[in-house]
């Protein structure tokens, strides 16, 4: 039996008529995609320059459902190139750094670099369909780089700065790379790290050989080795240099990137150069009304797809200004975050809903303090937010009215696939939204069959779309195809779906089987709560324990821990009992924001919890142990 249900939302709460006299979608466009069907994702082709037109806009051939087929474009040509005519003096890159650096790119000093790099790269034998990897924090030469092998069709392989040298290596060998660009090194919470060195190591242990470019960040050339190209030397001998946008087939892949194998074993996904540049900037239209006139912020790291698709690809094409920060939300300060939107006037807010979260336990007065009122959109990703975390953000960040868009979406689907339009759908806390125009989604139940309205099971998509990886898009030529994600959700009478969490974090109380988002939701109801993860012990029995981080004023004792469990009780009724409810300063998250709730789970039932390198903070790890112990 399943306890998760829908039905208590605080809303739903309509657009602001501020928010829609100015927004780019205001029209429900589910009624043209019924009556045209796929042709109507020529919408999302048409945010593209196109080289050579494409003949259709979805067919059938060679073993593969194709987007735009026939179509010839080039990405970096359509997120540089096309914006020179009328915006070249615009900023298309502002970037800050950790240590109160920052640069600024204008569209025509994108071109520059873009072309010089692609230049360079094409001076060490870089070709069409060779692979690149990247390793790199946040810093403007990781988009330039990625925007020359695109210009040379070119796939980059963005590898996240802070994995380890085997994790590097194991992305080299995987993908066959070649090349590689890499920093001399950079600050991680004010201490220095020696990327060169991991660098090498990852060579060292590669099985193949790899030519590498080493871009300066720090400036310090202690322990760095000569064998490698420098990437300010390589600009230099082509200073001025300009490179044809190599022309790619519109499913040419785009990239190459690993998914962020939070539950299994990373994998790789292959984009594709059409259907994902146009899915991703429809998306960044339409979704997240990304308008050219804007500065935008999705704080996030470049090397996840949501960086990709939402800090590079969907504002460049869109020729808005993108803000790039290298360093953690709350470094320096707790009020780092609202200082630069006060500064930068940013107008369109991303972050992942975990960040959300540390923001509320941080407390109110740090965006109090700063000026947000040029605001007008909010985003979030990555997890569940919870309906209060969810008012939270829009009353303390928003100004009170600003629309909050929850965004479901996956590596795999490259871009947004649920999601309230922000101008045009009701949104309900709680609930990401109904499918974006052109979806279709089911619940199904393990069978995979069709669950009744209100009931949870495995979210499936059953039409394609034009973000589809390679993979997906060979094997939706079967007849009977739907993609069957490892999420859970529940889908209500209006078509919303409220996700539960993904289908290994499912706790079992008694007989009810919980998805976590449920529960979490329900304990961080309880005032002076701020963050929860449940997750099931095995040893106590298929029992729950909650971890829980309280306000940053609050204290976490058994006043606080009973309230928890009378209110749990009282909303889920009387076997949601949990078996101990353990307070923590923090919960372990990997790089990429999520809650890593296996590892909870192994601390709860004193297992063995084994690889941590996709922690970001793995230093809690003992708290936690011990915090357990204690209770
Ligand atoms: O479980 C869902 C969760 O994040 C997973 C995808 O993770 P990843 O491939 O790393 O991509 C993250 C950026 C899109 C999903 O399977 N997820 C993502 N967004 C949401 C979410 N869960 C609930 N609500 C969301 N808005």
């Amino acid at each position: 039996m399943a306890g998760d249900h829908v039905g208590d939302h605080d809303g739903p709460i309509q657009p602001p008529a501020s928010f829609v006299e100015g927004a780019n979608v205001t029209e429900d466009l589910r009624e043209q995609f019924e009556r045209e069907g796929p042709d109507a994702w020529s919408r999302a082709a048409d945010t593209l320059d196109w080289s050579e037109p494409y003949d259709e806009v979805l067919r059938e051939r060679d073993g593969a459902l194709r987007w735009f087929d026939g179509g010839r474009l080039n990405a970096s040509y359509n997120c540089v190139d096309r914006h020179l005519a009328d915006r070249k003096n615009h900023v298309a890159i502002r970037w800050e750094g950790t240590t109160g650096e920052s640069r600024t790119y204008t569209y025509l000093d994108l071109y520059h670099e873009v072309n010089e790099a692609a230049a360079g790269l094409r001076s060490l034998g870089v070709e069409a369909g060779d692979v690149v990897t990247l390793y790199m924090p946040v810093m403007p030469e990781l988009p330039v780089v990625m925007l020359a092998c695109a210009r040379l069709g070119a796939l980059h392989n963005v590898v996240f700065a802070g994995f380890s040298a085997d994790e590097l290596a194991e992305r080299l060998d995987g993908t066959g790379s070649e090349y590689l660009v890499t920093c001399d090194g950079y600050y991680r919470r004010g201490t220095a790290v020696n990327q060169k060195n991991k660098a090498d190591n990852a060579r060292m242990a590669a099985d193949h050989d790899v030519e590498t470019v080493v871009v300066t960040r720090l400036d310090d050339d202690l322990y760095l080795s000569d064998d490698h190209v420098d990437y300010g030397e390589l600009l230099d001998d082509h200073a001025g240099a300009t490179v044809d946008p190599v022309e790619r087939a519109a499913d040419d892949p785009l990239f190459v990137i690993y998914t962020s194998g939070t539950t299994g074993e990373p994998d790789q996904v292959v984009h594709t150069t059409g259907g994902y540049l146009s899915y991703v900037t429809w998306t960044g239209e339409s979704v997240l009304d990304i308008k050219p006139s804007d500065t935008y912020w999705c704080a996030a790291d470049v090397a996840w797809i949501t960086g990709h698709s939402y800090m590079v690809y969907a504002p460049l094409a869109l020729g808005t200004t993108t803000l790039l920060y290298e360093g953690a939300p709350d470094q320096s300060e707790k009020d780092r975050l609202w200082e630069l939107v006060e500064r930068h006037r940013v107008d369109v807010f991303y972050t992942a809903s975990t960040v959300v979260r540390a923001f509320v336990k941080w407390g109110e007065e740090h965006p109090a303090a700063h000026d947000l009122s040029s605001l007008r959109l909010l985003g979030t990703v990555g997890e569940p937010i919870d309906p209060r975390t969810w008012t939270w953000y829009r009353e303390h960040v928003g100004g009170g009215d600003a629309p909050v868009v929850d965004t479901w979406w996956q590596t795999e689907t490259g871009g947004i696939l649920v999601s309230t339009l922000p101008a045009v759908d009701p949104m309900k806390p709680g609930a990401a939204g109904p499918p974006l125009p052109g979806h279709e989604v089911s619940v199904v139940d393990y069978t995979g069959d069709p669950v009744e309205t209100g009931e949870p099971g495995h979210l499936a998509v059953t039409e394609p779309w034009p973000g589809m990886p390679r993979g997906l898009a060979e094997a939706a030529v079967a007849d009977d195809w739907t993609y069957v994600t490892s999420d859970r959700a529940v889908v209500d009478g209006d078509g919303y779906v409220t996700f539960l969490g993904r289908e290994d974090d499912t706790v079992a109380v008694g007989d009810t089987a919980y998805g976590p988002a449920t529960l979490e939701s329900a304990v961080i109801e309880v005032g002076g709560v701020a963050e929860a993860a449940v997750v099931e012990s095995e040893t106590a029995g298929e029992k729950a324990v909650a971890y829980v981080c309280t306000e940053r004023d609050r204290q976490g004792d058994d006043a606080l821990r009973a309230r928890i469990e009378n209110h749990v009780a009282d909303r889920l009724g009387p076997t949601a009992r949990f078996e101990a409810v353990i307070f923590t300063p923090e919960l372990p998250k990997t790089h990429s924001g999520k809650i890593m709730r296996r590892l909870l789970s192994a601390i709860a039932d004193g297992e063995e919890y084994g690889d941590t390198s996709a922690l970001r903070n793995p230093e809690t790890v003992g708290e936690i142990e011990t915090v357990s112990r204690d209770d």
